[in-house]
């Protein structure tokens, strides 16, 4: 699919990978809505973008506010693309550190935000598409945000991994179910990507952790990140593939 003139929506878009894939399809002459939190940065940093990028604020695990940002998308042309980036860990262990099970609702917070979030994008986004003329074989694509933690998930990660894992286990399904519609389903999986989120990290610890990346022997950029979402939806025959972008690095147990 070609980003020229193209309406793509990108949750999470006010920080971080998000914002990294508004800059590069907005590069290639896309038009972008920044869809996130209403207590997020979204609606300066969609100045700062420019014309070619507006700010829908929602929260993506509230269907009725998710619905009604991509219909603010859905305006701007038409949407066809949309790159879903919102999420986030919370720290939990199965047995917290007096032997007591750890807290369910650590754990379906962090399901709820990622998983369900992500089947909210997918349902939501596809309802849109659908609704697109056929140009080229192809009504809309969409790329989902995974994390290498899906593979190897590191104590601690009970919930994030298990809600990582469930995208891409949600990858091929949601390709082969949404092929009639001629959407496609692609997920990238990062590795540690330095986002605003590491941003807060000691430069020792940031050190630390770019040295377990063998090849490049640093933290990935959100630019590469930006890269491989517009990549993934320019490129028609990429469809239920989840692509790690990691430097080769497998994590760790802690
Ligand atoms: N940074 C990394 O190293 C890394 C590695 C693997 C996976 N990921 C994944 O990539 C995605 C983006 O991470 P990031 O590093 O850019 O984080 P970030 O914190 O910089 O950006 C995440 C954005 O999502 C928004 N958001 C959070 N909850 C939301 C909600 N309920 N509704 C709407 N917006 C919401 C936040 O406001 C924020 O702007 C996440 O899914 C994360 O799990 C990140």
């Amino acid at each position: 699919m070609e980003l020229k003139g193209v309406s793509t929506a990108i949750t999470g878009g006010a920080s971080g990978l998000g914002l990294a894939a508004a800059q590069r399809i907005i590069d290639a002459g896309g038009r972008v809505t920044l869809i996130d939190l209403p207590t997020s940065d979204g609606e300066s940093v969609a100045k700062e973008l420019g014309a070619n990028a507006q700010f829908a604020a929602a929260d993506i695990t509230d269907r009725e506010q998710f619905a009604a940002a991509l219909d603010t998308a859905d305006r701007d042309g038409g949407l066809r693309a949309l790159v879903h980036c919102a999420g986030a860990g919370r720290r939990m262990r199965i047995l917290d550190k007096e032997g007591n099970a750890g807290s369910s609702d650590d754990f379906e917070f962090v399901i709820r935000l990622n998983l369900i979030g992500s089947f909210n994008a997918l349902a939501l986004g596809a309802e849109r598409m659908a609704r697109q003329p056929d140009v080229d074989g192809e009504r809309g694509a969409i790329v989902l945000t995974a994390s290498v933690a899906a593979y190897e998930g590191q104590i601690g990660q009970i919930n994030y991994a298990a809600s990582k894992a469930g995208i891409v286990g949600m990858t091929i399904v949601a390709a082969r179910d949404l092929a009639s519609k001629h959407i496609r389903v692609n997920t990238i999986a990062p590795g540690i990507m330095d986002t605003p989120l590491l941003g807060r990290l000691r430069d020792d610890v940031r050190d630390s952790l770019a040295a377990t990346v063998p090849n490049p022997h640093r933290l990935g950029k959100p630019a590469e990140y930006g890269q491989l979402a517009a990549s993934i939806i320019e490129n028609a025959y990429l469809n239920g593939e989840t692509i790690r972008l990691d430097g080769a690095i497998r994590m760790a147990p802690r």
